[in-house]
């Protein structure tokens, strides 16, 4: 009796541990194949239930960092763990989904029948695969052609079915590498809901992209990668420090639209002024100011930073 209180005891204490790991945490992870060092020194922490952007230009090490993470390929030196398990362990891996970057499905089967496919390796219990996969296609939009031959679905059907794939089994962890990659701007809206559906759930994604307008819209933080090195991490507000607000103006002189200088550095193109520098928080001020000189206000629109343009700043000064 006695050493079963102990064994829920512990169990109960493992089981919070779990809970407790971050989705992702590795150190140091580095990656060589010959001469080419793909990962160098990957170091980070992922918590449960975000949305993590994973950026950088072809060939910076976005595909090798996940398939690092997913146990595919062992890393040459450094260390991980992922939803509180070491790289490659099988328990972790099952509860983990994984879009690929580039698959391709047996064109000879229905989506309906690559998703049972891969309940069977996911090895699901055969009583919840009509289920799972239910929801799987209603989630990505293809219970219509759920039962078509793969050989007749567009390229970004195919695309959707792996994102579909993806979540059987309503994995806590999900790796898409780089899911809009084929999508047309519809597809990649879809692809956003999913994710932001995911979010909800409390589901933690890893999303690789080379697309940065993709990642500011769904990302809770991003890391931006190059040449297998991370350069920069944080939430989108603390990476794009340069908040500014453009304001369509008429009927100040010149001097007058130069006193606005005191809000941050001025860009006046005649029509609107550019006030870079200036927090949210005095966007009424600035108003009051303009208006208390007699002009007339036409528009007040917030400019964020691109992530593009930030990721290229960084770059160069690095
Ligand atoms: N299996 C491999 N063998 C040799 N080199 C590889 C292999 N996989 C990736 N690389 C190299 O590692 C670097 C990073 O590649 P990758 O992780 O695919 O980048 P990304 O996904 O960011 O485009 C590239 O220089 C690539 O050529
Ligand atoms: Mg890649």
């Amino acid at each position: 009796m006695g050493s079963r209180m102990v064994d829920l005891r512990e169990r109960r204490l493992e089981a919070a541990a779990k809970e407790a790991s971050p989705a992702i945490h590795c150190v140091e992870l580095t990656k060589r194949y010959g001469s080419t060092l793909a990962l160098a020194g990957l170091t980070m922490t992922v918590p449960r239930g975000e949305v993590f952007g994973f950026l950088g230009p072809n060939g910076a090490g976005k595909t090798t960092a996940v398939k690092l993470l997913l146990g595919l390929v062992p890393a040459t030196s450094g260390e991980g763990w992922v939803l509180g398990q070491r790289l490659g362990d099988v328990d972790a891996r099952q509860r983990i989904g994984y879009l690929p970057e580039l698959f391709r499905y047996q064109p000879w089967l229905s989506g309906r029948e690559v998703m049972a496919l891969h309940c069977r390796l996911a090895r699901l219990p055969r009583s919840v695969w009509s289920e799972e996969i239910a929801a799987a296609l209603s989630l990505v939009g293809l219970e219509e052609r759920a039962d078509d031959r793969i050989r007749t679905y567009s390229k970004g059907m195919q695309q959707r079915l792996g994102l579909g794939v993806a979540l059987l089994g309503a994995p806590e962890l999900v790796f898409l590498d780089e899911p809009t990659s084929a999508l047309d701007p519809v597809g990649r809206h879809q692809v956003r809901q999913i994710i932001y559906r995911l979010r909800e759930r409390g589901t933690t994604v890893f999303l690789n992209s080379h697309m940065l307008t993709e990642l500011e819209m769904v990302c809770d933080r991003v890391a931006m990668v190059d040449r297998g090195r991370v350069i920069a991490t944080g939430t989108l507000d603390q990476l794009l420090s340069g908040n500014a607000c453009r304001i369509r103006v008429s009927g100040l002189d010149l001097g007058q639209r130069r006193s606005l200088a005191r809000f941050g550095d001025l860009d006046d193109d005649g029509e609107a002024i550019t006030v870079r520098g200036l927090g949210p928080e005095r966007v009424p001020e600035l108003v009051a100011e303009i208006v208390g000189m007699g002009g007339r206000v036409y528009a007040v629109e917030p400019r964020h930073q691109s992530l593009e343009d930030r990721f290229l700043e960084l770059l160069r000064e690095g």
